[in-house]
């Protein structure tokens, strides 16, 4: 028997996808772990038991005060993980989007001085207070449609001040919001204007100035950088990368984008976390990083949203055995998308990967994917209970049933967080 203050009851299919912790890959990508009519509970926000309901009540004792939440035969499934978001920054770029329609590209418009560096210049306009509320509003809305962990890059800064100012809201973000936040440096975003035609003296900024001051207020987890023909090289990327692991960061790349660009190599050769994008990799890329046991982190919300742009091969990825990781990436330029289940519908029906699928890369695989592996992305004793209860009779359903918001009740560490698409947490810790 074992106490617990929270019980979720009668999951018509409860998704454990419970096993390793390790990244899953090929065939086992496949494997949901689904219990038929069952239960989890947890205790202080950590999951104690999950079974089959004809057990609960053997099996858990819930303590007085309990929370009880009855699934009515939902599904049930580990909280989403968004494993790569750009969700710190001011302004939206809605006249990009209107120019790529008409027919320009997006480097065209990012060389031209618009796409990021438009949102640079709004950013650092911006003040801390004013990027950590419109923050928390964004992570409410992942919040809402079952994210209960979200990456968050930095990379509208740019320079030392306004790279830790948005590195600070990232924490602040950490400590208030429920959602799990990990944060990641991404000073190698773009050549700020101050640098045009140096990106080089840029990268002797990074190296010299940024990287030394994000290690010493210790506001990233990670680096990423973007690796990609026309913005940064493999050697500045690698460069920022090795830096960045000697103080304790370690590498994360946007990878092969918009043009093959060796980012897929890169990642593998200084032992990336995961390579992110992909939509452009060689074969040869892709077998090193299964070699590295670096995650394919795959963002179709992207391509979709670019219109005209390949999405990554992510059949040829799993069929070869390299683990696949979704997320949003989230971001006012290439993709302004939030909806871990509509990330999963596009991977299912332009990349071709299975719901199960899906669900793992959106779970397990992303949470090994931000390096949380080891206590978030499964239902399972031991982790975190992060939890969605979805009104849907089948898992198929939510990719299926497209950009509806299917969950009734978002669990994160045993709290309530959020209902019927509304949240419902405070800063104090009641929910
Ligand atoms: O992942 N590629 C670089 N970063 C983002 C886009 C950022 C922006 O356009 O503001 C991405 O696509
Ligand atoms: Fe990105």
């Amino acid at each position: 028997m074992v106490g617990a203050d929270l019980v979720v009851l009668n999951a018509g299919q409860l998704l454990t996808v419970s096993g390793q912790s390790r990244p899953r890959a090929g065939r086992a990508m496949r494997d949901l772990g689904i219990i038929e009519d069952g239960y989890f509970a947890s205790l202080e926000g950590v999951i104690v038991d999950a079974g089959p309901q004809r057990e609960f009540e053997r099996r858990v004792e819930p303590l007085p005060g309990a929370t009880v939440i009855d699934a009515k035969g939902g599904v049930v499934s580990p909280g989403f993980v968004d494993p790569h978001t750009h969700l710190v920054f001011a302004g939206w770029r809605a006249g990009e989007f209107a120019m790529r329609i008409e027919g320009r590209t997006y480097l065209e418009i990012h060389k031209a001085g618009g796409g990021i560096n438009s949102t640079v210049e709004s950013t650092r306009a911006s003040d801390e207070p004013t990027l950590l509320s419109r923050a928390l509003e964004r992570l409410d809305e992942c919040l809402k449609w079952g994210t209960t962990t979200v990456e968050v890059k930095s990379g509208y800064g740019l320079d030392t001040g306004n790279e830790l100012k948005c590195l600070r809201v990232v924490s602040k973000a950490a400590q208030v919001h429920p959602a799990g936040v990990v944060g990641t440096f991404m000073g190698l975003h773009a050549v700020p204007p101050e640098f045009a035609g140096n990106a080089d003296g840029y990268v002797d900024l990074i190296v010299n100035e940024m990287l030394p001051a994000v290690q010493q207020q210790g506001v990233a987890r990670f680096a990423d950088v973007f690796c990609e023909k026309g913005v940064f090289t493999p050697g500045q990327s690698r460069r920022v990368l090795v830096e960045a692991g000697r103080r304790g960061m370690r590498a994360k790349v946007h990878a092969d984008e918009l043009a093959p660009s060796g980012g897929a190599e890169l990642a593998a050769e200084v032992g990336a976390i995961s390579a992110e994008h992909l939509m452009m990799a060689s074969d040869r890329g892709l077998e090193a990083m299964r070699g590295a046991g670096c995650v394919a982190v795959l963002l179709p919300g992207t391509p979709f949203f670019l219109g005209g742009h390949a999405y990554a091969p992510a059949r040829r990825m799993i069929d070869m055995g390299l683990p696949v990781a979704l997320g949003t990436d989230f971001n006012p330029g290439s993709c302004t998308l939030q909806v871990m289940p509509v990330a999963m519908t596009i991977a299912c029906t332009q990349m071709r990967m299975t719901p199960e699928e899906c669900f793992t890369a959106a779970t397990v695989n992303a949470a090994c994917a931000t390096g949380i592996g080891d206590r978030v992305g499964r239902i399972e004793r031991g982790m975190a209970a992060d939890a969605v209860v979805f009104d849907a009779g089948d898992y198929r359903e939510i990719p299926y049933r497209f950009a509806a918001n299917l969950a009734t009740c978002v669990i994160k560490s045993g709290r309530v967080v959020a209902r019927d698409g509304v949240p419902c947490w405070s800063a104090d810790g009641r929910a």
